[in-house]
């Protein structure tokens, strides 16, 4: 499905900016001993939102391109490093990168306040980074790598 590609490429940049401003801002949080603002809470609130956006059109491109179909055949699927790395390492990091920041929110949530910032910056600056490293970026090359804007 074009358009849900198209969307789920796009979508990329609105979580890599509110996941690395939540990151940044929490780093500076820390050192400033500066006090958890609703600035904060709506970053980290966008940055939830936009990655649930992305694992709903995921679980959408696996079932409209094929992927499902292909898992019922998972010895084949680890034969071949292109099946391999959407179904196994970009599905599967994203989920856990997306967990992350589910799990992350709950805790800033219940954290103390001179603890928001420090619990921000563990649980996002880890999926940021998970999320990262599995986007199949265009320099990554053969294959895998993709347009790192989509062309209309
Ligand atoms: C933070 C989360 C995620 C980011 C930043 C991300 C990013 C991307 C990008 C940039 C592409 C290539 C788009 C293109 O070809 O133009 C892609 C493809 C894909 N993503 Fe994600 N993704 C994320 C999460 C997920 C999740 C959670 C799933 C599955 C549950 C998923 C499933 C897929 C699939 C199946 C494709 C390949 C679609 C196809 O060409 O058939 N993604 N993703």
């Amino acid at each position: 499905m074009q358009s849900v590609l198209i969307l789920h490429s796009l979508i990329r940049w609105a979580i890599l900016i509110f996941g690395l401003l939540a990151v940044i801002t929490s780093i500076g949080g820390v050192l400033k001993k500066r006090a958890y603002s609703s600035a904060d809470n709506k970053i980290s609130l966008f940055f939830m939102i936009f990655c649930d956006l992305q694992l709903l059109m995921g679980i959408i491109l696996l079932y409209s391109n094929g992927w499902f179909a292909k898992m019922k055949t998972m010895g084949e699927v680890m034969k071949n490093s292109y099946d391999r790395f959407f179904i196994v390492e970009h599905g599967f990091m994203m989920i856990l990168a997306w967990i992350l920041v589910h799990v992350g929110r709950t805790a800033v949530k219940k954290a103390a306040p001179e603890s928001k910032h420090k619990k921000t910056l563990i649980f996002f600056g880890i999926a940021i980074l998970l999320i990262l490293i599995s986007i199949p970026w265009s320099f990554k090359g053969g294959a895998i790598a993709r347009p790192d804007f989509p062309r209309f």
